[in-house]
């Protein structure tokens, strides 16, 4: 008499289960209302750190971005024509407009103020789960429970609380940090699978241990309150979500995000050059410089690598200053030298034309950048003029910048936009050049001939 019973019971349960595993498909367009989601501001009133570091982050202006909204434009175009999702973009940028159906539009006419936040507090704390790595798979329960990584004992009187080591690892921010094309599954942007692949993922360092605490390349604790009438803790992940983006956060006003981008971008990379003090007329010199990924979980560049552009230059110079070789430098338009190699990814469409228009790429023409905790060398040779003189000095500058400055004209018109070059790394190092006597004068004269290529651009 009691086999049946627990049968059934065993059905029932193996029901409900596989009911809430089916149930556990990507939130989509309409499955919400944007007022289910809370403003950040709300948050704010007790999570005003939280709040401060985020405010101003590219997570709060994935919306507002005008970088991003001149190619989401062009996107809907394309879109339009091609029968392509009109939310596809939108779905990482402007999650909540996305679930509650405020996009399309794709100019924004639609949303509400909280969506118009981008990527805000009450959409990451209301993540349940992610259905897999990119494109942005994630299931949503907002509501009153914020969910978060398990800290111990935290109560609030405003929402319940819910843990999940899901936010304590970086599939979670995998969700959106991995893009693939729409239609033919390229993939367009990797930096979870390069982490997964490479030492940090071994060595238990996730995105979170260098994004959300101040040590930029390994975790390092940072002691306070998590919420204004919470208790002292040993550890409060911050919010600031810096990576590389010294433009975007630069034109809108986010000094403090700027800053911090050109901090991380000088903590991932370092050099090393190999160069002859002198030389003899007329002998081939030949320098090598070896540049190596030290502080980046994932290549460098990552992200939206068809538009980053990292490259080195390299100057030499005889003993009395005159110049003796000149790579990587900008001409008066901002453009690379080009016989500099460029460290990023050239994506083909389907006449097989490069293209930074993702939604046409097919194919991948190149990708040269460095993984993590690698190096690739530089070789570099030149004939030692008859009249040059001995000792010769060797300098070298990585440089960053955002995209090129051709395609940001292009976009916005010449001269409205200047892209900021950022030096990753130097040789000598910056210590050394003020201990020789000369390195920094050369270095100041850089600095102001580079200044002149920008004001140039700029009138
Ligand atoms: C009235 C105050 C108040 C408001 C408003 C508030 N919280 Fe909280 N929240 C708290 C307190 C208190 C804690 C517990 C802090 C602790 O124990 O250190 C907390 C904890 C959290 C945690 C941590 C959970 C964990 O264990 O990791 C998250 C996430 C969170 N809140 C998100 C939010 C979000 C998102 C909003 C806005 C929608 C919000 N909170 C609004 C007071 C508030
Ligand atoms: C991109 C998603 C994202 C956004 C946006 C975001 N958070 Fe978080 N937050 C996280 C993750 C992930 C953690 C836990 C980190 C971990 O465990 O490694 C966290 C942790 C927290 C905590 C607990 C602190 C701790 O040490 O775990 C609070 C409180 C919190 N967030 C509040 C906020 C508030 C308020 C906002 C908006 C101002 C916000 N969050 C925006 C992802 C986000
Ligand atoms: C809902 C999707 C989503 C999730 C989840 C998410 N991000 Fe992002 N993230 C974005 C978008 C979109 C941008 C770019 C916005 C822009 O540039 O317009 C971005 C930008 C960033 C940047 C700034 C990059 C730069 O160039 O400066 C960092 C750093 C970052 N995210 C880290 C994280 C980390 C760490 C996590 C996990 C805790 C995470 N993100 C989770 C969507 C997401
Ligand atoms: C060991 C530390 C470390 C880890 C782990 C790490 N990052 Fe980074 N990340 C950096 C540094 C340093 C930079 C700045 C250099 C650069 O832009 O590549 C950066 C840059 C970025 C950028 C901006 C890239 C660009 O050039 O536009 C994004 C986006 C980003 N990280 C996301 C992530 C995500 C997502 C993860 C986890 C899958 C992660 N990071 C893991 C250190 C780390
Ligand atoms: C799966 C999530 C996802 C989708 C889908 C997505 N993006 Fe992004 N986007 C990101 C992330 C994450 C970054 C930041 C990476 C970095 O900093 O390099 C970003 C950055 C950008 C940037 C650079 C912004 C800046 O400030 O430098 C542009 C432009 C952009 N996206 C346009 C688009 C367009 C157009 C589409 C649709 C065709 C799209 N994105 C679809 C996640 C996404």
């Amino acid at each position: 008499m009691k086999s049946p019973g627990i049968l059934i019971t065993i059905i029932f349960f193996t029901g409900l289960m596989w009911a809430s595993l089916a149930a556990a498909e990507p939130s989509g367009p309409g499955d919400f209302t944007s007022g289910q989601f809370s403003k950040s501001g709300i948050c704010s009133n007790c999570h005003g750190s939280s709040f401060g570091e985020w405010d101003g982050s590219m997570h709060s202006n994935a919306n507002s971005d005008f970088f991003y909204h001149a190619m989401l434009q062009q996107y809907g175009i394309a879109a339009q024509e091609q029968g392509l999702s009109p939310e596809f973009c939108s779905r990482c940028h402007t999650p909540i407009g996305v679930v509650s159906a405020e996009i399309p539009p794709l100019d924004g006419s639609g949303l509400s103020e909280v969506s118009k936040e981008g990527v805000q507090c009450d959409f990451c704390h209301v993540i349940a789960t992610s259905e897999g790595i990119g494109n942005a798979p994630y299931v949503l329960e907002p509501g009153d429970v914020k969910w978060g990584r398990n800290m111990s004992g935290a109560k609030s009187p405003s929402h319940e609380i819910k843990t999940n080591e899901f936010y304590n690892e970086s599939a979670y921010c995998g969700t959106c940090h991995n893009i693939y094309h729409p239609v033919n599954n390229l993939t367009l942007a990797a930096t979870y699978t390069e982490w997964e692949e490479g030492p940090y993922a071994k060595e238990g360092v996730t995105c979170q241990a260098c994004h959300m605490t101040p040590g930029i390349v390994e975790f390092e604790e940072n002691p306070g309150k998590a919420a204004s009438s919470g208790p002292e803790r040993e550890h409060v992940y911050t919010h600031y979500f810096v990576g590389g983006n010294a433009f975007v956060t630069e034109v809108m006003g986010e000094g403090r995000h700027e800053k911090k981008a050109v901090e991380y971008l000088q903590r991932a990379a370092s050099l090393e050059v190999k160069a002859p003090d002198s030389a003899e007329p007329k002998e081939n010199v030949e320098v090598e410089v070896k540049i190596t990924n030290t502080g980046a979980g994932h290549k460098i560049p990552t992200g939206v690598t068809e538009e980053r552009e990292m490259w080195l230059e390299l100057i030499v110079e005889d003993a009395k200053g005159k110049e003796l070789y000149h790579s990587g430098a900008l001409d008066e338009k901002g453009e690379i030298d080009p016989e500099a190699t460029i460290y990023q990814t050239v994506f083909a469409d389907s006449r097989g034309n490069p293209t930074v228009k993702v939604w046409e790429a097919e194919t991948v023409l190149s990708d040269n950048r460095i993984g993590p905790k690698e190096s690739v060398v530089e070789k570099h040779s030149f004939l030692m003029p008859e009249n040059a003189s001995s000792p010769i000095s060797t300098r070298a500058v990585l440089h960053y910048r955002s995209a090129s400055q051709e395609h940001i004209d292009e976009l916005f018109g010449n001269g409205t936009y200047n892209v900021p070059v950022i030096d990753m790394a130097t040789y000598p190092e910056k210590e050394e050049e003020s201990s020789t006597p000369g390195f920094g004068t050369i270095g100041a004269l850089i600095a102001l001939s580079m200044g002149s290529v920008y004001r140039r651009l700029k009138d």
